[in-house]
Formats: C-alpha cells, sequence, structure tokens
C-alpha cells in the first residue's frame, strides 16, 4: 500500500505507526508548514516527498490511500477531492462541520472508485464491542455519560483553528466527546429528540465555543443525558452508566461492571500518545487497508461519519435556540 498523509500536527504521529504496523510505505507527505514537514519526516525517518499543496500531492503521486489529519474545517474539501481522483481516504473525525457539505460527501463517495474511511478508532476498543455486543438485542436502552477533560489556554494556543466556530466547528464535543457520543448512538439508537445547553466555564475570551454541554436524546429504544467538558479540574476517565431489561452496566475507563460484577476484558486497550486515543488507530487503519486490498466495503463509511456529526450539529442547534429563549 502507497499511502501519504495530509497534515503533519499531533495526530499524524499515531497514523505513521499505525500505517507502518499495517505494512504501508508512506510515500508522500503534505502540510503547508514546509519547515514542521521536514522535520516529520526526519523524525520518522521517511522517505517521503514534500507537499505544500494537498491537490498537487494528490495529482502527482500514485497513491492507494490519502489519510486526512488536518484541521476540521478542511476535511470535506480534502476527502472529497481525493474521492473524485479514485484516491481511497481515510478521514480524521470529524468528517465535516456542516450540514451542506453532507451530499456532495456522499455523492463523491458514491461515484469514486475508492473508499472514504472515518476515524472512529474507539468502535474498535475491547471494552466497547463487549458491551455493544452485549446489549444490541436489548429493547429498551436508557444511559448517562460524563466525558470531563482539562484543556486549557496553552492547548488552544498550539493551533489557530482551535477553539474557532469556522474552523474547528465547536469544541468540547465536536472535538474531544465525539466518540463517546458515537458510543452512546451505538447503545440506545439514533435520535427522535434533542435537548441541549452549553456554556463557557473557564474560557471566556479565549475560545468562542463551549467549554461544556449538557444535552437529552431520545431515541426509539430510550436514550441518554450526556455532559461534555473540557474544564474539568483535570482529565477524568469516561464514565458511562446503561440500564436495560436485563442488565446494569457501569463503564468506568476501562472498567466493566455488569449486574454488580466486574468483568474481566481479556486485553487491556492500553493507549499510544494519549490516554484518549486509545490504540484503536491500530486496527482501524489494518481493518481499512483489508478491505481495500480485498475489495470489501468498509464499515465505517461517510453515512456513518455524517450520522454521528448529524447528531452533533442538531445538539449545537439546540443549544443555540436555547441561549436565546
Ligand atoms: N481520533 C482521535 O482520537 C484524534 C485525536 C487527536 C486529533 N484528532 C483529529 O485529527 C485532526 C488533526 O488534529 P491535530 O491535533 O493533529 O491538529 P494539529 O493542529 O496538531 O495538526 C494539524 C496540521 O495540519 C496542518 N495543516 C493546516 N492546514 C493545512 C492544509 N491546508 N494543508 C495541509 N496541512 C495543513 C497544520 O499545519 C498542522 O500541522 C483533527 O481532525 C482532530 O480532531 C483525532
Amino acid at each position: 500500500m502507497k499511502s501519504a498523509i495530509i497534515g503533519l500536527g499531533v495526530i499524524a504521529n499515531l497514523h505513521v505507526d499505525a500505517i507502518k504496523d499495517a505494512g504501508g510505505q508512506i510515500v508522500a507527505v503534505c502540510d503547508i508548514d514546509v519547515d514542521k514537514a521536514k522535520a516529520f519526516v526526519l523524525k520518522h525517518n521517511l522517505s517521503a516527498r514534500i507537499y505544500e499543496d494537498y491537490k498537487i500531492l494528490i495529482d502527482s503521486e500514485v497513491l492507494d490511500v490519502v489519510h486526512v489529519c488536518t484541521p476540521h474545517y478542511l476535511h470535506a474539501d480534502m476527502s472529497v477531492y481525493a474521492l473524485e481522483k479514485n484516491v481511497n481516504v481515510l478521514c480524521e473525525k470529524p468528517i465535516c462541520i456542516d450540514r451542506l457539505d453532507f451530499k456532495r460527501i456522499l455523492l463523491a463517495e458514491k461515484n469514486s472508485k475508492a473508499q472514504l474511511g472515518v476515524c472512529f478508532q474507539n468502535r474498535y476498543k475491547n471494552t466497547n464491542k463487549f458491551v455493544c455486543d452485549l446489549i444490541k438485542n436489548q429493547t429498551k436502552v436508557s444511559a448517562v455519560a460524563i466525558v470531563a477533560w482539562n484543556r486549557g489556554e496553552s492547548y488552544y494556543a498550539s493551533g489557530e483553528w482551535r477553539g474557532k466556530k469556522a474552523t474547528e466547528g465547536g469544541a468540547a464535543l465536536i472535538n474531544q466527546a465525539i466518540h463517546t457520543l458515537d458510543l452512546m448512538l451505538s447503545f440506545c439508537g439514533l435520535p427522535v429528540k434533542v435537548q441541549a445547553i452549553e456554556d463557557n466555564f473557564h474560557l471566556q475570551g479565549v475560545i468562542d465555543v463551549e467549554d461544556v454541554i449538557t444535552f437529552k436524546i431520545e431515541t426509539e429504544k430510550g436514550g441518554f443525558i450526556m455532559t461534555a467538558t473540557t474544564a474539568s479540574v483535570s482529565d477524568m476517565p469516561v464514565l458511562i452508566q446503561i440500564r436495560t431489561p436485563d442488565y446494569k452496566i457501569v463503564m468506568d475507563g476501562n472498567d466493566v461492571y455488569v449486574n454488580g460484577e466486574k468483568v474481566l476484558i481479556e486485553q487491556d486497550d492500553g493507549y499510544a500518545i494519549k490516554p484518549c486515543y486509545g490504540l484503536g488507530h491500530y486496527p482501524l487503519v489494518q481493518d481499512f487497508y483489508d478491505c481495500i486490498t480485498q475489495s470489501k466495503k468498509y464499515a465505517l463509511d461517510a453515512s456513518e461519519g455524517i450520522k454521528v456529526i448529524d447528531a452533533v450539529l442538531s445538539i449545537y442547534e439546540s443549544a443555540e435556540k436555547n441561549k436565546n429563549l
């Protein structure tokens, strides 16, 4: 597999390792900051050509897959461009930040010989797969989730795009808590009603978006309440409680309790770079590459990516409406 990476910031480091692990060869990289790209290539000991413009990279290289690891507002354009050139694209979450992009992403995917994959690596976590399997046939599900992490001024200063509606699309929910929202949707089903409130507790004047948001999502099976914040005093493990007719489940980070008993998930999920990233990028990239080489449909496709961002945007719209009441 001949691979390229666009956007050589924090998460691109994990993509390099996951690509190498999957047997891929990184032949080209791209960043608008050329010095950063040169340092990245040196750090990872890559023999990759360096580009400043992703379109020139895609047009010039013979590629099997391009990894999009850029700021949120660029994902739709970059993914669509790659699909139009029949290059498989693995895009970091979220697939886009605007409903207006849904149609053109789906169309580009449909008309392309290539595939689109969206990076929700926590779907590959053993603990999450265990709970999903356990409750998939339960007729009623109610749940509550808390994502309480800390992201301060220095985090937002680390990227011009962070903490701005126009470029990040939001903050605590669309960036940090989106993986847990994805999980809650797989437990409880798709939203039929959404109510939300949001605030900025500790970064007024620093970010123009939320650092705390609480929402209720009602679904056909029941629903859930969730709070996501980056104003926590420190980073806490994600806490989830679930009730179904047969099960009382608590997920405390990687620990899972079912009907009061701790369940031993065979392998500790562990993590690379940061605990919140987990190790899911490795099996995700392997799975995506396997689907490409074996001409199988990759499950985490455009419609799956859009399903999650559709819920995110509904939550923000409700929060905005409630602000104006
Ligand atoms: N799946 C996860 O758990 C996870 C974790 C962290 C980040 N992410 C996602 O990865 C993406 C990047 O996040 P990050 O923390 O690495 O950001 P970052 O700011 O560290 O890196 C982004 C890089 O993109 C480059 N860039 C900006 N505009 C560009 C352009 N037009 N062409 C090429 N390069 C460009 C920047 O120079 C920068 O090097 C985001 O979508 C983020 O949500 C996902």
